[in-house]
């Protein structure tokens, strides 16, 4: 089924899904112009709306051609014609201009949607989809932009990106190619200002939700640190004031990129906004020859008029369907144990092999060697670079372990760090060129360490063999995939000047293609990503790993509020979440145990602690949460993710839960997460249940299940319009940080 309509001048093109329409067209033969994205429509023609610049002729305009480009809603916008709002595209030609002039050339439908070279990108999977190319060309010097658009019907998310071909006779410098812009209204549909939404964070606190206000000029959030960073998420979303998850308007966009980004908004003095996303075009150039193509990364984006909670669950669908792959996509992750929080460099065989034995016991399904288990690596300022195992820390090395813990059922995940060289390592030693650093100038450190240039064929090469034979040598099931510095003083040794400014782009593509060579060497290997905690959590990741660890802060209280913000634009299934001990080591707070492994049954889930130093009564609640994530992990997994309270807003608990797209089921997690004497109960409306099944209430036992003992004990009986509408009564707990899980079943 195509979901692209055009008329009959083939001039206007509408892309439809389930419940958005997105609208552009082209002004008198010359112009594309952004006419509409929104609930879905049924019109092709939206010329009745005068009021706007490019639904009149633009000969009307000829005099005041600047006026008609600084005011006009483009689709994608060039460079120098006299609009002054963010440009998408902007390039240095030959003779010292850089005007670029974007011309209708003609559209085609595709069918399918092919991958984007060397970079991550949504695929069909099962649903029939057609591509929307229109291409654009600058007249006078060959510049010619191709623009697709694939609509994902059933979860109402388009997908648009660019490619940039040299038509011309000379080379050409791109100094910007932004993947998307959308020009468009400011208000919400009830004459609101759009509010912007964004996450921003640091080390150990990433996921903030932010809303602001969007004044006159430019606002948004960026990356230039060669990463995505924890700093900002690169999504925006323009909301409604007073957005909830079940009423406002949204729109929200990712872009599946994992270095330097721009997310901008800017409002014009006629209140008009421009949306703009792609690689940031600062330290960014990129030399086309003539017949060279470049490739712009993707943008999703999806509009809801439901809220906040329609969006999400828009992109947890498509991320779920349409981007994550291989073995893992749709499977229970293994549970895990990793040495990290336990040992952090401080360990040896005999530690490993106790962690592991007593896991085992518990039903943990895999040991994870985090740093320090290679080169002389007994702290962070040696060895990155030198992946050969540390046979004084292990003896036999990771084989010997890997052999131990297939003995007792596990399997052996083990960590890298592979973009990253210490200077006092093996491979600097021979290779100080491969080192990204200024000759003459001494490069930053940041936890003493360099970072490689991966945008090196030879680099890629050596840790491809490296990693490899580490992997095949000791049977390794899992890579944790750690990138724990900023780049800076930029330089390739393996560059010409004039290409420089290609370095961070190339970086990205390196990490891209290393990942992807791994993945097609060892499709069962299951990959997760991860950059000091969450500061390469992005969409491109996504499509090499389908888990990325979220935040370094494994404080459930903190958690809870961390991973709000990361469950908004992701879903659950990639949510590194481990059951760490306290006092915390990142804030020193106590959470009781149950509570931990609650928060992280809403994530991958496993333990990051010194499981030898337990107490028996503990070890027990491991085996009891070991059970709860066996029997409920497909359904938070798969199903739809519903907030019903936030502490973030409250400030005393926090709720929420997933039920199965057939809303027969739903596992509901509630956190008291401060006491306060007087208050007895909580009221706490449910949402996502049919309203016309009938569901049984249960709360799930969190201890262990004695013989003759229910899992769930059932506490009320209600239609799901009474539960949504009268509520649930949570009682009363004592204590900070308690919680209970509820099952919602349909009463058949
Ligand atoms: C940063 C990661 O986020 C941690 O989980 C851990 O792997 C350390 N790096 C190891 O150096």
């Amino acid at each position: 089924m195509s979901n692209i309509s055009i008329n009959d001048r083939q001039d206007l093109f509408r892309i439809d899904t389930a419940n958005t329409s997105y609208m552009i067209g082209v002004k008198d033969g010359l112009y594309l112009g952004h006419f509409y994205y929104g609930p879905r429509i049924r019109d092709l023609d939206l010329s009745y709306r005068t009021a706007f610049a490019p639904e009149n002729a633009l000969k009307e305009h000829e005099p005041e051609m600047v006026i008609f480009m600084d005011c006009s809603r483009f689709e994608y916008p060039g460079w120098g014609k006299g609009d002054s709002r963010e440009g998408a595209l902007k390039a240095l030609f030959p003779d010292g201009t850089s005007c670029v002039d974007l011309r209708y050339q003609g559209y085609e439908i595709l069918s399918g949607k092919a991958p984007v070279p060397g970079l991550p990108s949504t695929f069909p999977g099962e649903e029939e989809i057609s591509t929307l190319k229109i291409d654009l060309k600058d007249p006078l010097t060959g510049l010619k932009v191709s623009l697709y658009y694939s609509a994902f019907y059933a979860c109402d998310v388009i997908a648009r990106r660019v490619e940039v071909r040299n038509e011309g006779a000379t080379e050409v410098v791109l100094q910007r190619v932004l993947s998307a812009t959308m020009d468009m209204h400011s208000n919400d549909r009830k004459g609101r200002p759009f509010e912007l939404l964004t996450f921003h964070g640091t080390w150990a606190r990433e996921f903030t939700r932010e809303i602001r206000a969007i004044g006159h000029g430019r606002t948004g959030v960026a990356s230039i640190c060669g990463k995505t960073g924890n700093r900002a998420q690169s999504f925006l979303g323009l909301v409604s004031p007073d957005i909830t998850q079940d009423s406002g308007e949204v729109f929200g966009m990712h872009l599946l990129y994992s270095g330097n980004f721009s997310s901008m908004v800017e409002k014009s003095p006629n209140d008009e906004i421009r949306v703009s996303m792609g690689i940031h075009p600062e330290e960014f150039t990129w030399n086309l020859k003539p017949g060279e193509v470049f490739y712009s990364p993707e943008v999703v984006m999806t509009y809801s008029d439901q809220g906040l909670g329609r969006m999400t669950r828009s992109f947890h669908d498509l991320f779920r369907e349409h981007l994550i792959r291989g073995k893992y996509r749709n499977m229970k992750r293994p549970i895990l144990i990793n040495n990290w929080e336990a040992t952090y460099f401080d360990f040896d065989m005999d530690k490993l092999l106790s962690i592991a034995k007593q896991a085992s016991e518990c039903g943990i399904e895999m040991l994870v060697v985090d740093d320090g288990w290679f080169g002389r690596r007994n702290d962070p300022n040696t060895s990155l670079g030198d992946w050969t195992v540390n046979e004084e820390k292990l003896p036999g090395g990771l084989k010997f372990l890997s052999d131990r813990l297939s003995e007792m059922g596990m399997k052996l995940g083990v960590w890298f760090e592979p973009e990253m060289v210490s200077p006092d390592s093996d491979l600097y030693r021979a290779h100080p060129d491969w080192a990204i650093s200024i000759s003459g100038r001494d490069p930053s450190r940041s936890r003493n360490q360099l970072v490689l240039d991966v945008s090196r064929q030879d680099v890629r090469d050596y840790l491809i063999s490296m990693i490899s034979d580490v992997i095949k040598t000791a049977n390794v099931a899992y890579v944790k995939w750690d990138m724990n510095r900023h780049l800076s003083d930029l330089y390739s040794a393996d560059l010409p000047s004039d290409r420089q400014g290609e370095l961070l782009h190339r970086f990205v593509l390196g990490v891209y293609d290393l990942q992807e060579r791994l993945l097609q060497a060892f499709p069962d290997l299951l990959l997760e990503n991860c950059s000091s905690g969450g500061a390469r959590f992005d969409a491109g990741m996504l499509y090499y790993s389908p888990q990325i660890w979220t935040s370094d802060d494994t404080d459930a209280f903190e958690r809870v509020r961390i991973q709000e913000g990361a469950e908004t634009l992701y879903p659950l299934s990639c949510l590194g979440a481990h059951v760490s001990i306290c006092p915390n080591h990142v804030t020193g707070r106590t959470v009781p145990f149950m509570t931990r492994g609650h928060v992280a049954l809403a994530g991958t889930f496993g333990y990051e602690l010194d499981i030898t130093k337990l107490t028996d009564e503990e070890r027990k609640l491991i085996s009891r949460q070991v059970e709860l994530f066996h029997k409920y992990n497909d359904l938070i997994r798969n199903g739809d993710y519903y907030r019903i309270a936030s502490y973030r807003e409250n400030g005393l608990y926090d709720c929420y839960g997933v039920i199965s797209k057939d809303k027969s089921e739903m596992i509901m997690t509630f956190i008291h997460m401060m006491n306060q004497p007087c208050r007895p109960n909580r009221l706490i409306f449910l949402c996502g249940l049919d309203p016309d099944k009938r569901y049984e209430v249960a709360k799930i036992s969190t201890s262990e299940i004695k013989d003759g003992e229910e899992e769930a004990s059932p506490i009320a009986e209600a239609y799901g319009s009474t539960l949504m509408n009268a509520g649930l009564v949570i009682p009363c707990m004592y204590g900070d940080f308690q919680s209970v899980l509820y099952l919602i079943k349909e009463k058949k």
